[in-house]
């Protein structure tokens, strides 16, 4: 048995695009650890994001398994995926995709709306202080800086405990400084929260903080 949380085995992805059919994934084989930071790299249209909707159960691969804790997660229900979505994946993407009529509190408690216990306002709170933003808890995203709403972000996909953080470009669109604080913040809740992250970059400056790099190109890990 292996300690991965999430691993992908044989994992084959097929988009049909009109006639024609796209092998966006050849193969895969992927695993990512508790407290592990794994950097996805590769050229654009190489398979990145189709990798991270398959570990984030966003989509299905078309042969192979995707295993959750040792789960193969092809024999879950909708709703047993929906729920193992929300209770293990936390997602961070490169525009932040905050919602701009809700707080910077609002925002990060959303995900954990269906749940009923009462400390959800608090555990947004505290998070928000983790990420230094103590003192802008009411502030909306306009009212906050790139790096500020990337941090919300952050915040935002830790508040159901996640065993996996997903990170698209997380920096993509941060300049270098603040690309570096956000890494350095990822470094630290990796540690904290003992989560694994899957990080997709083009950003040399990421493999800095990253325990492992993965290459991918055209559907094959190198
Ligand atoms: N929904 C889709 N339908 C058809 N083709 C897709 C779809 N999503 C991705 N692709 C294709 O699959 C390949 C891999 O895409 P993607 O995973 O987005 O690459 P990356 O994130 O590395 O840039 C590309 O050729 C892309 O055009
Ligand atoms: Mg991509």
């Amino acid at each position: 048995m292996s300690d991965a949380v999430i691993e992908l085995d044989s994992v084959v992805k097929r988009y049909q695009s009109g006639e024609e059919v796209i092998e966006a994934l050849k193969g895969v084989d992927f695993s990512a650890d508790l407290g592990e930071m794994v950097t996805i790299i590769g050229p654009s249209g190489s398979g990145k994001s189709t990798m991270l909707n398959m570990i984030g159960l966003l989509d299905t691969p078309t042969e192979g398994v995707v295993r959750h804790d040792g789960r193969d997660v092809s024999q879950f229900s909708g709703d047993e995926l929906t729920e193992e979505r929300r209770s293990s994946i936390g997602f961070v993407f490169q525009d932040f995709h905050l919602l701009p009529m809700l707080t910077a509190t609002e925002n990060v408690e959303l995900p954990s709306m269906w749940d009923t216990s009462v400390d959800r306002r608090d555990r947004a709170v505290d998070l928000l202080e983790r990420v230094g933003l103590g003192d802008r808890l009411d502030h909306t995203p306009k009212q906050l800086s790139g790096g500020q709403q990337q941090r919300v972000a952050i915040a935002r996909a830790l508040i159901n405990e996640p065993d996996v953080v997903l990170a698209d470009e997380p920096t993509g669109n941060l300049d270098q400084d603040t690309g570096e604080t956000i890494l350095e913040e990822l470094t630290r809740l990796k540690e904290d929260e003992n989560v694994a992250i899957v990080a997709v970059t083009h950003d040399d400056q990421m493999l800095e903080y990253t325990d492992r790099t993965v290459e991918i190109v055209d559907g094959v890990i190198q």
